[in-house]
Parts: structure tokens; C-alpha cells; sequence
């Protein structure tokens, strides 16, 4: 099949240095093909300055970010039989973009750096020397957030944060509920007191486009909704009900 990819390029050394929309039309497309094999073949065979990040080519390592006809979606998941035969492919919003299909990371990071995303404990190990045990029931409450790749389709997906950048934004938040919910981690204290300032968890009005934007199903406003309760609990304990918990079946 055609497929005609209209994509948004943009310049930093070019004289006006303004954005604009430029077409490519590739043959021989298999359905099964996927975005961003065709970006490569777009890049390999037709204009070598077409500039765009990825890794590993597998949803792993969340570099491909873009927004796809409308969508933030990772390019490499992406089948070009679910996005049709006009495919239009530009950055991902709210970020600085660098160089085509390529945006600054750095103020989402700063963001994800907000929120303390390690694990905190002081205490010595048991004495026993064995890692600190956590049962099922406990690991599951930080299941679905540890699936998390910060590939910020969610973050950029959000209208609170196309509003106001300083919003720490849903990224932010999953993985900050990684953590604030890990019964061994000590930390959930800090990590709520930083969400609770103007910026953090209740600049989320609800919209709801990040949770479908993200490409690893992770329930992102659910997560969200979780970190506001856990602050007007004081606490995150009980807050997640066990019956609850979301799956990736
Ligand atoms: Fe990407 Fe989902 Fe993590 Fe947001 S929550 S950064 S969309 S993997
Ligand atoms: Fe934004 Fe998601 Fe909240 S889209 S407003 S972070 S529910
Ligand atoms: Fe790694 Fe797409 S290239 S997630």
C-alpha cells in the first residue's frame, strides 16, 4: 500500500527558523509495519535530516514519543494499519522542541526530579540478611505505576500542563505513587508535602487524556485521584482498596 506521512519539521539553523508541515509518500507499505519503521525508511531513503529519537524499537524505552493523527503514542507500538494511509507526525506538546520530532526533556525531568522518584529507607537490613520482603498484597498497590517508562505521552497529553508548564504533571505523579504507596519506602511524607503545593497533584482537573495516551495501560488518573486522597488522609495507608487494584489482562 501508499501511505503518505505529513510530518512537522522544524529547523534551529535554518534562517527563519519557523515550523512547517512536509510530505512523504513511501510505497510498498505493509500494514503490519509499524510507524516508526516507516519514519526510518523515510529518514534512509528520502531525507537524511529528518530528525526523531528511538532505542530500542520494542515500547521499552519510551524515547519515541510523538503525537500520531492527534494521538500521543509511542511511534514504534504503532501499526500502520490503525493509523490508516495519511499519517500526519509531530512533537509531542508543551516541551521546547529541539529539532524536528525532537523535544527538550529537560523540564519534565525536573518535574520527575520534584517528586523524589528512589526508594528511601535508612533503616539497616534485617538482621538475617535478606532484602526487605514485601507480600503480594503489598506489592500489588505499586504494580501498575512501577510499570512506568517516562515516555511523557501523558504529561504531554495533559491541558492542565499545555496550561501551565509548572504543573508536575501525571508522569510526575505515577511515579511518585510508585514510591508514596511502597509500604517499605519512608519517604511517602516528603513526597506528598511536594504534591500538595500549587503545582502538584491538584493542578489535575480530571481531564482524563493522559490515561489513554499512555502506552503502557497504566491508570494514570486512577493514580492521580490516589496521591489526592492520600494527602487529605495525611497518609497513604488504606487508601487503596485491594479489590480495586487494576490489572493488565
Ligand atoms: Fe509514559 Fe504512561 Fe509513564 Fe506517562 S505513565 S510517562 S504515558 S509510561
Ligand atoms: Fe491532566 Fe490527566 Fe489530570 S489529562 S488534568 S493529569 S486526569
Ligand atoms: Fe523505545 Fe519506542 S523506541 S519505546
Amino acid at each position: 500500500m501508499e501511505v503518505t506521512f505529513k510530518i512537522r519539521r522544524y529547523n534551529p539553523e535554518s534562517s527563519d527558523a519557523k515550523s512547517y508541515w512536509q510530505e512523504f509518500t513511501l510505497q510498498d507499505v505493509e500494514p503490519t509495519n509499524r510507524v516508526l519503521e516507516m519514519l526510518h525508511r523515510v529518514k534512509w531513503e528520502q531525507d537524511g535530516t529528518l530528525a526523531f529519537r528511538r532505542s530500542c524499537s520494542s515500547g521499552i524505552c519510551g524515547s519515541d514519543a510523538m503525537r500520531i493523527n492527534g494521538r500521543n503514542a509511542l511511534a514504534c507500538k504503532l501499526l500502520i494499519r490503525d493509523v490508516g494511509e495519511k499519517i500526519q507526525v509531530e512533537p509531542i506538546l508543551g516541551l521546547p522542541v529541539i529539532k524536528d520530532l525532537i523535544v527538550d526533556m529537560e523540564p519534565f525531568f525536573d518535574h520527575y526530579r520534584s517528586v523524589m522518584p528512589y526508594f528511601v529507607n535508612n533503616n539497616p537490613l534485617p538482621a538475617d540478611g535478606r532484602e526487605r520482603l514485601q507480600s503480594q498484597e503489598e506489592k500489588d498497590l505499586i504494580t501498575d505505576t512501577t510499570n512506568c517508562i517516562l515516555c511523557a505521552a501523558c504529561t504531554t497529553s495533559c491541558p492542565s500542563y499545555w496550561a501551565n508548564g509548572k504543573y508536575v504533571g501525571p508522569a510526575a505523579i505515577v511515579q511518585a505513587h510508585r514510591f508514596i504507596f511502597d509500604t517499605r519506602d519512608e519517604a511517602a511524607a516528603e513526597r506528598l508535602d511536594v504534591l500538595a503545593e500549587p503545582n502538584g497533584v491538584w493542578r489535575c482537573r480530571t481531564i482524563y487524556n493522559c490515561t489513554p495516551a499512555c502506552p503502557r495501560g497504566i491508570s494514570v488518573t486512577r493514580a492521580i485521584g490516589e496521591v489526592k486522597l492520600a494527602i487529605r488522609n495525611g497518609s497513604p495507608e488504606g487508601i487503596i482498596d485491594p479489590a480495586n487494584i487494576p490489572t493488565h489482562e
